[in-house]
Order: structure tokens, then C-alpha cells, then sequence
């Protein structure tokens, strides 16, 4: 799909990575080299080579920057192990943008989703039911019924939930696959400790998770419903090879075990938890030493998937900030950007290192000051000790890997809200793919209720003749009037439709019952047109609109605006797509929730 937004900017000084990239394909250098065996995880230097002045003066900030070639050389690398993208099952918690899934589903990468909502974005994105995999703590027998019978994928740890799936499913058959989510009798854990481990070991003997092995066979009895695989998830920031292959190895073996209870186990999910590095000093596994030492294990019977978080998508994100301030107290100075715990909670809260890079790419020195967020609150500390002698206000700065647990985890705290997404493409072309959230947003979006200011006043009936002298003339009648013609329409891409429309109206600008009609039945042609329906016979209905006028859109001209659809999410007889429509002149953008009978 085509991304919408036409600013460009020659973002890279020039791009240059370590390894050699493919897009969208496989690598293709061998790994069979004595090198894997162990070779560190080096920090990526893709956000050294931005030209962080230019961006920022072009799209201002705060931007996270997505780079879609370190996303597609991690994604590559991984498939070195799964043999299929679609095997990747990307944890949409991580990082839920909707930019990160759209690159990922052109990839035929899947998603590993905890909830109906992380579903719908993963196929609004594009991403195959197929390729999806539901996996949380408590799990709902309705989803996971309806993935199944969508052949997607299920991953269960919760004994009286399976029963209760297997009873919702007598007598029909399903093309999807079951998994038990198991807990290993032994943990084998972190290779070193770290103060933060025990908020991430999801694999401890101790955690919530997982069927422990233990009882599995007692459980056995109960299970008939058929059980096609076997999933662990050791642990997030996992630094510790033995912990991977331990997992491998006891999957394995217990593939074997529950061939003999009738189970076939064709597919081995081993989670994510390969950890990053955020500072030099930190050493993890590379991605190509795990992927080189994990093959190893294999098995010829079985298909093997993955859901890396951190190592997917840590590193191909970065935060793009500039300096408010820079404040001086005792003898210290505070430089004040404008995100903090907002977006960068795991940073502040849990004191997780992360560089900082100036506009010419190099990390900040070591001193007595301090980078600081502009919120109200104590720990809103992003980086001590560093030296602020040569930074001044306006100054952008890059927070590198970025990517992993810090939009998932951000927060309204004194009124911040996201901010805008910019993707660096393959071509190094950047292109702002989201709007920075307003907050507007939240109350369109929520069903909000105005509560009265003066709860004291008794309702009164109002004389109608004063509603008539109050009421607008034009949305009363004359609005009727109005009328459009679209002069032109194209097909510009999958998905993506351009409109000139002509319009008359007895008012001189659009006025938004006008704009919705306009808007409206773009979106409706576009839908029927990508669907190949020669007529408009069946309803299709409008289900939520959201619509924004920057300034006034004249009328009784022409004017020309584009519409984009997402995927569908497709229900049993129903579809939903979001149609976003934007005027060319910028003054006028929204979106509509459309469904449809199939
Ligand atoms: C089941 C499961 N899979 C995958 C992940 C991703 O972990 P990571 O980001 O460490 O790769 C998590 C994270 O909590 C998880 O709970």
C-alpha cells in the first residue's frame, strides 16, 4: 500500500548497514560461518547517518522515525530460522503503530496479538488471519473460536478454557492451529542479572504463565480437541543463548511425548525475549548468532515460529526530540525536550539506558547535567550525566532504539499525546504517515457524555417558534440544494483513489452535511470499486465518521482529494474498512468506518 502523505525529504546522509539488505525477500549469505557461533549485537548506526537538522526543521518534532530497511534486516534475518515470514508473529504490544504493521504485512509477517482490538489492527494493516496468533493470559473462548475457524493460529494455558473451547467446537471442524503454552520444569534464565529481570522473566518456573510440564499429562486426559503445537516464551531482554536452546530441546522432546497421546505436533512457537543493546557496553546474542545456533536444533517434521519484540522492531525505531530549554540549577544544567515519560516511560520509570545522539549524530558527552522530559514529575529523567555545554534551545536530538515498549506504554500525563510517525523508506525517502493525536481525537473517539455545568436549572420547554428564528436556514432546508459531480476519479494504487469533484452550493464553502455526502459516497464508490462490483445493489453503512476542518473549504469550485482504504476485517457476514479521506489542499481530512454485507 501506498502511504498517503507527500512530503519528502532526503532524510540520509547515506544509510549504510553492516550486512547486506534484500527488501521483501529472504538473505541469501550463508551463516554457516565459525563467527555465529557467537557474535555480539552491535547498536545500529542507521540514525547517526539521518540529517536530524533538516528533518526536524521539515516535520518538526516530537516524530518517531521508523526505518524500514533495519525492519526488513531483522525480519530477513529471522526468516533464516522460520523458513516463512509468516511464521514471524510479530507482538503487536510491542509497538502498535499502525505504519510498523502496514510495512510488516507487506513483508507477510505475522502478528501475535493478546486482544480483539490488537486483531482488527493486524488485519486492518493487512496482515492474513492466517498469520495471526492469539496469545494472552486469559483467554477468550470466542476469539479464539472464530480464529480458528479463520485458520489462524491459538496459543492456551488455561486448562478449564480449552475444555471450553473443545465443547464450543463438537462436531466442527477447524483449519486453524491449537497450542499449548508451556512452563519448563527447569529456568534456565540470564546469562547476567539485572535489576529489571524479574518484571520480564515470563519463562520462571514462578510466573503466571504457561501449563507446567509437569501436569501436562494429567491434563492430557481431558484434552480431546487436537493440539497441533507447542509454545514457550522464555523471557523479555533475554541476554542467554542455553535459555533459547533449552527451550528448543525440551519442545522438541516433547513434540515426541505427545505424538504417543494422540497429539500431532507439527509447529514449535519459542516466543520472543532475544534481548537488544541499548549502550555498547551491554552484550547480547546477535540476531544472526541466534538465528545461526537455534537452526541447528531443528527438526526436520516440524514448521518453527517465533514473536521477537524487542529484536524486531527495538532498532528500527527512533524518537526524534528537540530541546524547550536548558535550565541551570546549582551549578547543573537540565536540558528540557519535549518528551519525557510520556512516550518513554520504560526509560524513566525502570532507568533504562538509551543513547542520545545531537544533530550531528554523535552521542552526547559525559558531564555533570542532565536530558530531562517537560512533565511534572520528579523522575521525568531521561539521561544523567551528560555534558549540555554545547546544547541549546531548538537543538533536535535522536533517542535511538526506540522502538520496543515505549508507544505501547505512553501515557496522557499533563496532556501530552502521541506524536507524529515518519517513515523512512527503503529509497531513504521520508514521508509523515500519521498525524501527531489530538486531543479532539480521544473525545471523538470515546462516548463521551458532557455533564451539565448547572445541575440546578429544571428542564423547560422551549417556545419552537424561537427554535425556528435560532435555528441555520441553510442546514434546515437549503442545504438540500447543494450538489456535486466528481469530474474526475483514478485508481492510483491498491487501496488508493484520487477524486476531482465539482461543487454547488447556495453557501461558499463546504459545510461538513456536504462534506460528508461528498466524502461519503467517495468512500463508498472506492470500496465497491476495489471489490470489482459493476452496481451498487446492497446497503453499505456508514458506522463512524471523523472528520476535520483545518480552515474553510471554498465551494462552488472544483477541488480534488484522495481516498485510502485500510484492509477489511472481515466478519462472519459482514466486512469493515476505514476509508481516510484528505483534501489535497490539506484543509480538510477524516475518516469513515464502513461495513457491508458480503
Ligand atoms: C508471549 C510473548 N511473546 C513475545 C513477547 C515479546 O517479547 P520480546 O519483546 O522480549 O521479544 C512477549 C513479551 O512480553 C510475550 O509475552
Amino acid at each position: 500500500m501506498k502511504f498517503s502523505a507527500k512530503m519528502k525529504v532526503s532524510a540520509s546522509k547515506s544509510a549504510t548497514f553492516a550486512k547486506p539488505q534484500t527488501v521483501g525477500g529472504k538473505c541469501k549469505e550463508p551463516m554457516n560461518s565459525v563467527d555465529m557461533k557467537y557474535k555480539k549485537a552491535n547498536l545500529v548506526d542507521w540514525p547517526k547517518s539521518l540529517d536530524i537538522k533538516s528533518i526536524n526543521d521539515q516535520f518538526g518534532s516530537p516524530a518517531w522515525i521508523i526505518s524500514e530497511k533495519q525492519l526488513i534486516y531483522n525480519v530477513n534475518a529471522y526468516s533464516k530460522f522460520t523458513e516463512d515470514n509468516g511464521r514471524i508473529f510479530y507482538p503487536v504490544k510491542t509497538n502498535p503503530s499502525i505504519t510498523v504493521l502496514q510495512v510488516l504485512a507487506k513483508l507477510g509477517v505475522g502478528a501475535d496479538c493478546a486482544s480483539q482490538l490488537e486483531i482488527n489492527l493486524a488485519l486492518l494493516a493487512g496482515i492474513k488471519s492466517q498469520n495471526i496468533s492469539y496469545n494472552t493470559p486469559v483467554q477468550d473462548i470466542k476469539i479464539c473460536k472464530s480464529l480458528l475457524l479463520l485458520g489462524g493460529n491459538v496459543v492456551m494455558d488455561d486448562v478449564k478454557a480449552i475444555i471450553e473451547l473443545q465443547n464450543s467446537l463438537t462436531n466442527i471442524s477447524f483449519t486453524g492451529k491449537l497450542f499449548l503454552r508451556l512452563n519448563l520444569p527447569e529456568y534456565i534464565g540470564y546469562a547476567k542479572q539485572n535489576e529489571n529481570q524479574e518484571l520480564m522473566a515470563h519463562g520462571h518456573k514462578s510466573s503466571k504463565f504457561g501449563i507446567p510440564v509437569e501436569d501436562l499429562d494429567n491434563h492430557l486426559k481431558l484434552i480431546t480437541i487436537p493440539i497441533s503445537g507447542l509454545h514457550v516464551h522464555v523471557g523479555t531482554q533475554m541476554d542467554n543463548m542455553k535459555s533459547f536452546e533449552h527451550a528448543i530441546i525440551s519442545l522438541n522432546n516433547l513434540a515426541d511425548n505427545l505424538r504417543t497421546s494422540g497429539h500431532i505436533i507439527t509447529d514449535i512457537n519459542l516466543g520472543g525475549g532475544l534481548g537488544i543493546p541499548f549502550e555498547s557496553s551491554q552484550d547480547f546474542p546477535s540476531l544472526e548468532t541466534w538465528c545461526y545456533n537455534m537452526t541447528s536444533y531443528k527438526k526436520e517434521d516440524l514448521n518453527y515460529s517465533v514473536e521477537p519484540g524487542h529484536a524486531l522492531i527495538g532498532n528500527a525505531i527512533t524518537l526524534l526530540t528537540t530541546i524547550q530549554t536548558i535550565k541551570e540549577s546549582r551549578g547543573k544544567k537540565w536540558a528540557i525536550i519535549d518528551v519525557g515519560t510520556d512516550q518513554l516511560t520504560k526509560i524513566t520509570l525502570l532507568k533504562w539506558p538509551h543513547r542520545i545522539l545531537d544533530q550531528s549524530g554523535h552521542e552526547l558527552e559525559v558531564g555533570n547535567d542532565a536530558v530531562a522530559g517537560p512533565l511534572c514529575f520528579a523522575g521525568d529523567v531521561l539521561k544523567e550525566n551528560i555534558n549540555a555545554g554545547g546544547l541549546k534551545r531548538g537543538d533536535p536530538l535522536l533517542i535511538t532504539e526506540a522502538g520496543a515498549y515505549t508507544f505501547s506504554l505512553s501515557n496522557k500525563f499533563n496532556g501530552r499525546t502521541a506524536p507524529k510517525w515518519l517513515l523512512l523508506n527503503a529509497n531513504n525517502d521520508l514521508f509523515e504517515t500519521m498525524e501527531k493525536e489530538s486531543i479532539y481525537d480521544e473525545l471523538h473517539h470515546s462516548k463521551y457524555d458532557w455533564i451539565s455545568s448547572d445541575d440546578s436549572v429544571s428542564s423547560q420547554a422551549i417556545d419552537l417558534k424561537l427554535i425556528k428564528n435560532i435555528s441555520s436556514k441553510y442546514l434546515f432546508k437549503t442545504c438540500e440544494a447543494d450538489s456535486f459531480e466528481y469530474v474526475e476519479v483514478t485508481y492510483e494504487s491498491q487501496y488508493h483513489y484520487r477524486f476531482t469533484v465539482l461543487t454547488n452550493s447556495i453557501v461558499d464553502f463546504i459545510s461538513m452535511p456536504f462534506a460528508i455526502r461528498i466524502f461519503g459516497d467517495a468512500s463508498i464508490i472506492s470500496i465497491l470499486h476495489s471489490k470489482g462490483i459493476q452496481e451498487k445493489i446492497n446497503p453499505v453503512w456508514g458506522r463512524k465518521l471523523n472528520m476535520d476542518f483545518y480552515e474553510q473549504l471554498p465551494s462552488n469550485r472544483k477541488f480534488e482529494f484522495t481516498i485510502l482504504l485500510s484492509n477489511p476485517i472481515e466478519k462472519e457476514t459482514q466486512c469493515v474498512i476505514v476509508a481516510r479521506f484528505k483534501s489535497s489542499c490539506k484543509r480538510c481530512s477524516g475518516s469513515i468506518i464502513i461495513s457491508y454485507e458480503k
